[in-house]
């Protein structure tokens, strides 16, 4: 069993990795998968702005690449007191692969964490399931 600690200090120990020297908003993401592993992964910017990957994408990609096939649970870190929540595109990339009431923590590390469900931050979604899948 995962802990909130654990995952919480999964996504702490990528988000000093994050390459984030133009937003200087360095993000982190630890996912509990399905095969009982944690995968991470953090922001990677780009001079070319809108080519930059998020924390989100990085995890996923590590998970995806490690085997694993689902996403049971979600911490994102960032700087500040207010939740660091996925942004729009990442909601739709954490749908693809975590069902609806999976739980999303939301921290940024200087304040209190948001705890959210997938299908809270993403209500009347679009899916795999429309597409046969
Ligand atoms: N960012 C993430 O990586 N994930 C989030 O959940 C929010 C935003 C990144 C994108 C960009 O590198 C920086 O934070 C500022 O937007």
């Amino acid at each position: 069993m995962v802990s909130d600690a654990e995952l919480f200090a999964a996504a702490e120990a990528i988000r000093q990795k994050a390459y984030a020297p133009y937003s200087k908003f360095q993000v982190g993401v630890a996912l509990l998968a399905d095969d009982g592993r944690v995968y991470s992964g953090c922001n990677v910017e780009n001079a070319a702005y809108p080519i930059g990957n998020c924390a989100e994408a990085s995890a996923i990609a590590a998970m995806i690449a490690g085997g694993a096939k689902r996403i049971k649970r979600v911490y994102v870190t960032g700087p500040g007191t207010l939740p660091v929540t996925p942004c729009g595109g990442c909601r739709q990339r954490l749908r693809e692969f975590a069902d609806l009431d999976v739980t999303v923590i939301s921290h940024g590390v200087e304040g209190a964490p948001l705890t959210q469900t997938l299908g809270q931050l993403l209500p009347h979604s679009f899916g795999p399931e429309y597409l046969g899948n």
